[in-house]
C-alpha cells in the first residue's frame, strides 16, 4: 500500500502541482516545513495570507518570492467581512488546498464554503482531546503522559473536523508547555506535508463523505496509478 502512495505522489509531481494556500499568524515553522518539503514537488505554495502584520511567518513566504497578504480582523467590521475579503484573495491565487498552520482566527461559511472539504488544520494535541487555544497546557494539566498531534479537516467548530493524521510522544515527566510544544514540532513539521501529499495525491476521502469513525485516508487508501 505504501509503496503505491509513493508511486503516486512521484506521478502526481510530474503532472501537476497542487496550488496551496497557507493561512499563519506567527513564527511560521510550519509553512517553512513545506516550503523546504513539498513546495516545487507535489505542491506549489501560491498565496499566504496572515492575521497578523508582525508574523514572521510572512517574511519567510516573501522571500521565496510567494504573494503574502495580511487580512487582520480589527480592520474588518466583523469576522464575515474579514472572510469574505480573505478567502476571495485566497480564491484568486487558485489555491485548491487551504492549510491552516498555526493560524490563530476561526473561519466562517462564508470562507469555508468556498474550499468544501479542501481546508486542513494542525493541531498539537491528539484530537478530540484538548481542541482550541492552550492545546499543550490543557494536556499538562489534566496530567497525560502521552501527547500528540492532529491534522484535520476544518469545519465550522473549534477543531473539531475530522481527523486525517496523527502522531504520538510519551512525554512521562514533562511539566513545561515550551517544553512539550518544541517536542512536538518536529511530529507536526513531518505530519502536515505528509496530509498535503495524500491531498495531492487524491488519496484524502472528502470529510463530507464520511462519518467520524471513518478514516481520514480515504478507502481505499492508494488512489489510481494515473494521476
Ligand atoms: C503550531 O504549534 C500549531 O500546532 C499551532 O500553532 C503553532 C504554529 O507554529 N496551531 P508555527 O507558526 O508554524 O511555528
Amino acid at each position: 500500500m505504501l509503496c503505491d502512495l509513493a508511486h503516486s505522489y512521484r506521478a502526481s509531481a510530474v503532472s501537476e502541482r497542487l496550488p496551496i494556500a497557507v493561512l499563519v499568524s506567527g513564527t511560521g515553522t510550519n509553512l517553512q516545513a513545506l516550503l523546504d518539503t513539498v513546495h516545487g514537488h507535489e505542491a506549489e505554495v501560491v498565496a499566504v495570507a496572515s492575521s497578523r502584520g508582525d508574523a514572521p511567518a510572512l517574511e519567510r513566504a516573501a522571500s521565496r518570492g510567494i504573494p503574502t497578504a495580511v487580512f487582520a480582523r480589527a480592520d474588518y467590521p466583523d469576522r464575515g467581512a474579514r472572510d469574505e475579503a480573505l478567502g476571495a484573495w485566497v480564491q484568486a491565487s487558485g489555491a485548491r488546498l487551504v492549510v491552516l498552520a498555526g493560524y490563530m482566527e476561526l473561519l466562517g461559511e462564508d470562507f469555508l464554503g468556498r474550499f468544501p472539504d479542501a481546508v486542513i488544520n494542525v493541531h498539537p494535541s491528539l484530537l478530540p482531546a484538548f481542541p482550541g487555544l492552550g492545546a499543550v497546557e490543557q494536556a499538562l494539566a489534566y496530567g497525560v503522559k502521552v501527547f500528540g498531534v492532529t491534522v484535520h479537516f476544518v469545519d465550522g467548530g473549534i477543531d473539531t473536523g475530522a481527523v486525517i493524521l496523527q502522531s504520538s510522544l510519551e512525554l512521562p515527566g514533562a511539566e513545561d508547555p515550551a517544553e512539550v510544544l518544541a517536542a512536538l514540532r518536529p511530529l507536526e513539521h513531518s505530519l502536515l506535508p505528509r496530509a498535503v501529499r495524500l491531498f495531492a495525491a487524491g488519496g484524502l476521502q472528502p470529510a463530507s463523505d464520511r462519518d467520524r469513525r471513518g478514516r481520514g485516508i480515504g478507502s481505499p487508501q492508494c488512489p489510481p496509478r494515473a494521476i
